[in-house]
């Protein structure tokens, strides 16, 4: 089963990519500037472009045509509020409308820790946490199974593998690599399965933690 990873060569993008790959799954990495994957079409991933900020149909058919699943790992670096409303809110929208409109039928959403309450996040998180929380809304509604995933801060650390998760945890940090995991484990174990949930670093095993979202 190929699986599309949006925003793959993100920072976390990269790391769902590589675990997806040395598991043995097809993917199809979709990214912003296909120079960037150079490394990836070399070595035969499929490799498409798209742009969040100006979505399009004719964009979204190569991106969702005979796609089954979904891994979004894109979104703005900016935190700017116009930046926010333009890519992960309205981009991120527009993606999930054509997929579902194009018969994917899984998706997988990186959002962010406490955007369902941005007052818990300090002043300059506040406008992506709204439109981190709008998107995943509308995705709670788009006929796909879902899955919203809402980390903390991310780090390059080494994977540790183990998690806490609950609707909201307390803030801690996250390593990328553990937040690859999540998302891919996330894939297989059904009480993730239109399910959205808080997740930080220690606690429990991965696949364990996520069982007991039950
Ligand atoms: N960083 C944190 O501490 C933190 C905390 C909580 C949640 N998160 C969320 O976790 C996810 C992963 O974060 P990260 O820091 O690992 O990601 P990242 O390195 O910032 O990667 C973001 C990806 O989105 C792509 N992108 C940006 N603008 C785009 C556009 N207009 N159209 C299409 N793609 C676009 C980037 O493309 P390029 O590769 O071309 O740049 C990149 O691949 C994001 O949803 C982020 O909001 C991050």
């Amino acid at each position: 089963m190929t699986i599309t990873v949006l925003g793959a060569t993100g920072s976390s993008g990269r790391h769902i990519v590589e675990k997806l790959l040395a598991q043995g799954h097809p993917v199809r990495a979709v990214v912003r500037k296909a120079r960037k994957a150079a490394a990836l079409q070399a070595a035969g991933v499929e490799v498409v472009e798209f742009d969040l900020a100006s979505p399009s149909h004719e964009m979204f058919v190569p991106v969702f045509a005979s796609a089954e699943t979904v891994i979004n790992a894109a979104a703005t670096g900016s935190m700017t509020k116009r930046q926010a409303e333009l890519i992960d809110h309205k981009g991120v929208v527009a993606a999930v409308d054509a997929a579902a409109a194009l018969g994917v039928k899984r998706w997988v959403q990186i959002s962010m820790m406490g955007s369902g309450d941005p007052g818990r996040l300090p002043g300059y998180l506040r406008a992506t946490g709204r439109a981190k929380d709008a998107a995943d809304t509308h995705l709670t509604r788009s006929g796909m199974t879902w899955t919203v995933i809402r980390p903390p801060w991310l780090t390059d650390g080494a994977a540790q593998g183990r998690i806490t998760v609950g609707d909201s945890v307390t803030e801690g940090s996250l390593s990328r690599a553990d937040l690859a995991a999540v998302a891919i484990a996330s894939l297989d174990v059904t009480t993730t399965h239109n399910r959205m949930f808080e997740v930080t670093g220690g606690g429990a095993p991965i696949t364990d933690a996520l069982h007991g979202l039950a």
